[in-house]
């Protein structure tokens, strides 16, 4: 579905009843990384997922930053008249929930991290953003695709699952550049959020593959300590998108948060 909020066009899919879970996709992806979640936890929650500025149906997105993308979101929300949701983020996704924490924290009911870190771009990577862009311009998303599909998964998918690799790969090489090139800006410019950790009052899920290289389980403790009464969960053969390398596990272990938030 396609809904106009906040100056343009934002791509979402909203399926089920129950609990609202608005889900954020990571970079370079859109809202379809997040079927394996929509189908599997529709009969027990109210699952959205949209595509931030610039991707999927998201377009054309103008250049933005997290609190834009974190505004984008809010104003989904309005439109479909849903005051709080748990918010679950991966990767970029997750810069965009700290900042959608930061914004909008009366409109959080719970946080899912995964995948993400709270840190920011050292220089280093700040440069490397700056050759991907110029990646993107010069030769197009295809090469984007190549440099990241590496990172994007684990070892373990990458030996027995090629069809999920070639997924992502294309799912990669269809983002529109424009977008791309903005949330690489966005990425670079975003503020630290190690600070903001502390004041995260929320009950709080993180959530990371063993075989995650981009966001390694090192980043996912650090948040986990730093996050007072925060679950963590480490899922066993999976890389960065833990969602989808191990949607059986990821699914259950969401699925006990949710229960846990409803319990309460
Ligand atoms: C992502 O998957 O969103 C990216 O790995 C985030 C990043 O490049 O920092």
């Amino acid at each position: 579905m396609i809904t106009f909020a906040n100056g343009h066009a934002i791509g979402y899919d909203d399926v089920g009843t129950g609990i609202p879970v608005l889900f954020l996709h990571g970079f370079p992806h859109n809202r379809s990384l997040w079927a394996p979640q929509l189908g599997a936890l529709a009969t027990a929650a109210r699952t959205i997922s949209m595509d931030l500025r610039g991707f999927g149906e998201s377009v054309p997105g103008s250049t933005g930053s997290m609190d834009d993308y974190a505004d984008d979101a809010a104003a989904l929300l309005d439109t479909m008249g849903i005051d709080r949701v748990v918010v679950v983020g991966l990767s970029m996704g997750g810069y965009v929930a700290f900042a959608f924490w930061r914004r909008h924290r009366s409109r959080v009911r719970a946080l899912v991290l995964c995948d993400t870190r709270a840190g920011a771009d050292s220089e280093t990577s700040r440069a490397s953003r700056r050759e991907m862009q110029a990646l993107a311009q010069g030769q197009g998303l295809t090469a984007v695709a190549n440099q990241l599909i590496s990172g994007m998964v684990g070892s373990t998918t990458r030996l027995n699952n090629p069809e999920l690799v070639d997924e992502m790969h294309r799912m990669m090489s269809l983002a529109p550049e424009d977008g791309v090139v903005g949330a690489l800006e966005a990425m670079l410019t975003r503020p630290d959020s190690t600070l903001t950790l502390a004041s995260i009052t929320v009950p709080t899920l993180i959530v990371v593959g063993d075989e995650d290289a981009l966001t390694p389980v090192k980043e996912a403790r650090a948040m986990h300590l730093a996050i007072v009464g925060s679950r963590l969960e480490i899922i066993a053969g999976a890389g960065h998108v833990s969602n989808a390398e191990r949607p059986a596990t990821f699914n259950h272990v969401l699925s006990e948060f949710l229960i846990s938030l409803t319990a309460q």
